[in-house]
């Protein structure tokens, strides 16, 4: 596709407005709420999520998680803690979450502290996840470089083999991590670019709410 063509890619945003009168006191609550119109609306994987981490180097790195838990606490995900981001959560306990609710037009941003959930938690998440999602993650040692698919195919029969008609056990290196937000903040598009934005802010044990310009 030519340059052109993506310099004139642009869509206006109408379908809805966010007002500092309409929004609840809790982000997480107004979280939940958002989160309850994307089920409503069908958004392609609602809890979906970008997750940035800061590098032992320093280097902002992203990638895509699922949400798997949300409570007053925060916004638990799974992983391979050897993996890429649980070097760097290691470094740098600190995480952005960015989700982006396209059919609804809506973003929200999330940043906080982060902390490894109870070992008691992994084990109930890992316990009902389908058997060859726990096999995989017996399989995978995430971010390593691999020779080639066969490493996998090849480990999978392995620990098929190893496992049998047992339960799988959670693997020691698995489980979840939850981001304690320190900011929130709700986006709504809206026409001619002046969007909606409004910031949750948590200072002196309370939530501090301000709009933002666009
Ligand atoms: C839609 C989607 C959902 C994903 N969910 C997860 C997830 O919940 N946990 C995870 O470890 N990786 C998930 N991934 C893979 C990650 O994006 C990433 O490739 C992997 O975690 C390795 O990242 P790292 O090398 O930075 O640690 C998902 C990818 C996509 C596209």
């Amino acid at each position: 596709m030519e340059n052109s063509k993506i310099a004139h890619l642009r869509k206006d945003y109408t379908l809805n407005g966010l007002d500092q009168q309409d929004i609840l006191q809790s982000p997480i609550e107004q979280f939940k709420k958002w989160f309850g119109e994307s089920l409503s609306a069908q958004v392609i994987e609602p809890n979906a999520m970008f997750l940035s981490t800061i590098s032992q180097e320093g280097y902002p790195q992203g990638r895509i998680v699922l949400l798997k838990e949300l409570d007053d606490h925060g916004f638990t995900f799974y992983t391979n803690y050897n993996s890429h981001k649980g070097a760097d959560l290691s470094a740098h306990p600190l995480a952005a979450l960015t989700f982006w609710w396209a059919e609804l037009e809506r973003q929200v941003r999330i940043v906080g502290k982060v902390e490894k959930v109870s070992e008691a938690e992994s084990d109930a998440y890992f316990s009902i996840r389908p058997r060859g999602s726990q096999l995989g993650a017996w399989v995978s040692s995430q971010s390593n470089v691999i020779e080639n698919r066969e490493v996998l195919t090849d480990k999978l029969a392995k620990f098929e083999k190893q496992f049998g008609d047992q339960l799988v056990p959670r693997p020691p290196h698995w489980g979840g991590y939850r981001v304690i937000p320190q900011e929130i903040e709700f986006w709504q598009g809206r026409p001619s670019r002046l969007h909606d934005r409004i910031r949750y802010q948590y200072q002196n044990n309370e939530w501090k709410i301000e709009r933002l310009s666009p």
